[in-house]
């Protein structure tokens, strides 16, 4: 059973993020079943078990076991690609920000991104400096990492994203853009923050305009309130945003001055 076309698994009745993974095959039904035995049949099972793959019956119509079997058959792999997309969280995380572990929110958050990273709201995070902005955005891509999602993220303070992207010499910044755009996922932090010109404008204006027609998810931060982040975005991006983004505030001191990092 490789590449067939249209094949309907529901991985939501499973609990396994969608994605795309290898098809279980007659000896790997057997080998659960019975742990490799040959000899047994299981012809029935694992048609039933195609029959769900083709859209002929639902999870709910298949044995107890079937089901059994799927989820860990889908399960180990969904162990593996764990593992890797945490070793490419651990290299990625700042030093700073490498133990910051999700709360229930961020989990949350992730589980309904792997699940349909279309549906999900983007996040904004506001609250004055220090007070755990982009601890709170690593946090969220940690708990995307442990979601065993394939799915991949970017992330970039705004100003490294301008200044990577600004036009120089003989390079084409466009490809830069189109991937950053396009990104899954993707974490701007410390918006509004940098110089306003016209380019900045701009490249903003792109940026979160591609992502709000393509409803792809972004996690911001920004440590300005919302009257001056609309005025220092403009009201078009800050239309789009208030749209795109569940507001999360966070609040109190900035924990820099407290000594608790
Ligand atoms: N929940 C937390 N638990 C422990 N330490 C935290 C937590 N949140 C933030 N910190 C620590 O507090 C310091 C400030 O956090 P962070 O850099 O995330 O703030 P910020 O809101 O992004 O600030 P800024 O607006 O200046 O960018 C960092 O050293 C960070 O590791
Ligand atoms: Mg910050």
């Amino acid at each position: 059973m490789n590449q067939q076309p249209k094949l309907t698994i529901d991985f939501a009745g499973l609990e396994i993020p969608p994605g795309n993974y290898a098809l279980p095959t007659l000896p790997d039904l057997r080998a659960y079943a019975f742990g490799g035995d040959g000899e047994r049949a299981l012809d029935d099972d694992y048609q039933r078990i195609e029959r769900h793959f083709m859209g002929d019956l639902a999870l709910s119509e298949l044995e107890a076991d079937d089901v059994r079997f799927l989820r860990a058959h889908f399960g180990e792999q969904v162990t593996e690609q764990r593992g890797q997309a945490l070793d490419y969280f651990e290299a990625k995380v700042p030093r700073r920000f490498a133990a910051a572990h999700p709360d229930e929110q961020a989990t949350a958050w992730a589980e309904q991104f792997a699940a349909d990273r279309h549906a999900v709201k983007s996040l904004l995070l506001i609250g004055p400096t220090g007070v755990g902005k982009t601890h709170c955005a690593w946090s969220v891509l940690r708990a995307v990492a442990e979601s065993g999602t394939q799915l991949r993220w970017q992330m970039h303070t705004a100003a490294d994203l301008y200044a990577h992207l600004r036009p120089r010499d003989g390079e084409d910044s466009h490809n830069t853009f189109q991937r950053v755009a396009d990104a899954h996922l993707l974490v701007l932090d410390d918006l509004g923050a940098s110089k306003w010109t016209e380019w900045v404008e701009e490249i903003t204006y792109r940026l979160i305009n591609h992502r709000y027609e393509e409803c792809l998810p972004s996690v911001f931060t920004s440590n300005l309130p919302p009257a001056k982040l609309r005025d220092a975005l403009g009201e078009r991006v800050a239309s789009r945003l208030t749209e795109m983004c569940d507001r999360i505030v966070l609040k109190g001191d900035d924990r820099r001055k407290g000594g608790v990092a």
